[in-house]
């Protein structure tokens, strides 16, 4: 391995303040230490989550930073002690570490990792990427908006080779998201009611997971009525445009007969994660919140709204232990059960990004993916 042990120079889209454009700077990404890999990427998926982040959702985040936690690569090298993955394995990066060793990771209680830090290092308390001699925070810790990048083994699942990893990268966030929202925690039954806020790349995968579980009902809700035909396409049997209704929860509470079964918000809006809940049914309806908004911001439950039955909920990942769901979601990829390739309507160069953002902001595509540099 001619570039093992020695740092590599490459192109990566920098974040280096709130609400500014990214800009393509050239960064020197360090080899790998103790427990890490350097991943040379294939592709990144523009997710709302890098939006919000620029936009600043989070006063403390650590601005300047390479950004992007939706991908998909191949080991380049491992440091020291690295035995689970191999230089030329192919990998989905992994926003929430799983060690398999903590007590988190040891229960069936969460799919949280304590070993995953918040504070976009490396598990040291350093960073792997500098630019122009400045150290740069990586976003989630993997910083997939790089063609190089170095995380921990704890943060990439090796996955089935045989699946186009080109496309991989929306196994690192949207699928699992949206997906585990239904499966997991919404745990949607056969012959119920669901509705979906927000049929981007999430609620899409959401919508997947609910029409998989056997839901008779998927209702599909998005105030841009372009997303229906490929919503039916992915599974919605049903629709609403929230603009051109007086009153959504009561619309829904006829559609249904009284309520939904499963409400999941694939939106970052308080007022629609409110609005999902008074939608839920009164005695047993389940919302699952997956949007994000800024960090302190707080929603309104009614107490009595939800003392007689209805349940708030939220998921992080689609709740899944990440090593071990993810691999399995790749599977269900290339079965057929999850459409990844309807996810994807663009695919930019790296150097394009910001044209991906642009697009999310107006709702003119659904999943972008930002393809690297593909040379050996
Ligand atoms: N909890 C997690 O782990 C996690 C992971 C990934 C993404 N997210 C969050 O999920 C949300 C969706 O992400 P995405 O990448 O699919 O976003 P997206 O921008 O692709 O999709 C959002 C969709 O919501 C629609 N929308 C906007 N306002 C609406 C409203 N008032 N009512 C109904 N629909 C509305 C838009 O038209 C769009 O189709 C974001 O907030 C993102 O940060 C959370
Ligand atoms: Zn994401
Ligand atoms: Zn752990």
């Amino acid at each position: 391995m001619l570039t093992a042990n020695k740092p590599i120079t490459c192109k990566a889209a920098v974040a280096w303040e709130v609400n500014k454009p990214f800009t393509i700077e050239t960064v020197e990404v360090a080899p790998p230490k103790k427990g890490e890999v350097r991943v040379k990427m294939y592709s990144s998926g523009v997710c709302h989550s890098d939006l919000h982040d620029l936009e600043g959702i989070d006063p403390n985040y650590p601005f300047p930073g390479v950004f992007g936690h939706e991908g998909a690569g191949r080991i380049e090298s491992g440091g020291e002690g690295v035995t689970s993955v191999q230089p030329g394995d192919v990998v989905v990066l992994l926003f929430e570490s799983y060690c398999g060793d903590c007590d988190y990771c040891k229960g069936s209680s969460t799919h949280k990792c304590l070993k995953t830090r918040r504070d976009g290092l490396q598990q040291d308390g350093t960073s792997r990427i500098t630019c122009k001699g400045q150290t740069l925070s990586q976003m989630n810790s993997i910083s997939t908006f790089s063609e190089y990048t170095v995380c921990s083994e704890f943060n990439v699942a090796k996955v089935n080779p045989s699946a186009n990893p080109h496309d991989l990268c929306l196994a690192g966030c949207c699928i699992p998201t949206g997906y585990g929202a239904a499966v997991n925690v919404a745990k949607v039954t056969q012959g119920s009611s669901c509705a979906v806020w927000g049929l981007g790349g999430v609620g899409m995968c959401a919508v997947m997971g609910c029409r998989n579980s056997g839901a008779s009902m998927v209702i599909g809700i998005d105030t841009n009525s372009r997303k229906f035909q490929l919503g039916k396409e992915f599974g919605c049997t049903d629709f609403l445009n929230p603009n051109e209704v007086e009153n959504v929860p009561e619309k829904l509470a006829e559609m249904t007969g009284g309520g939904v079964d499963f409400c999941i918000v694939a939106v970052g809006s308080v007022q629609i994660m409110e609005q999902a809940f008074l939608s839920s049914h009164p005695a047993w309806g389940k919302t699952v919140v997956i949007g994000l908004v800024n960090k302190g911001v707080t929603m309104k439950a009614g107490v009595w709204e939800l003392i007689m039955g209805r349940q708030l909920l939220g998921t992080f990942y689609g709740s899944y232990k990440t090593r071990l769901g993810i691999p399995m979601l790749v599977d269900k990829v290339l079965k057929g059960e999850i459409q990844l390739q309807k996810l994807i309507s663009h695919r930019l160069p790296l150097d394009r990004i910001n044209e991906g953002f642009q697009m999310l902001t107006t709702g003119e595509s659904l999943r972008t993916i930002i393809d690297f540099d593909l040379k050996e």
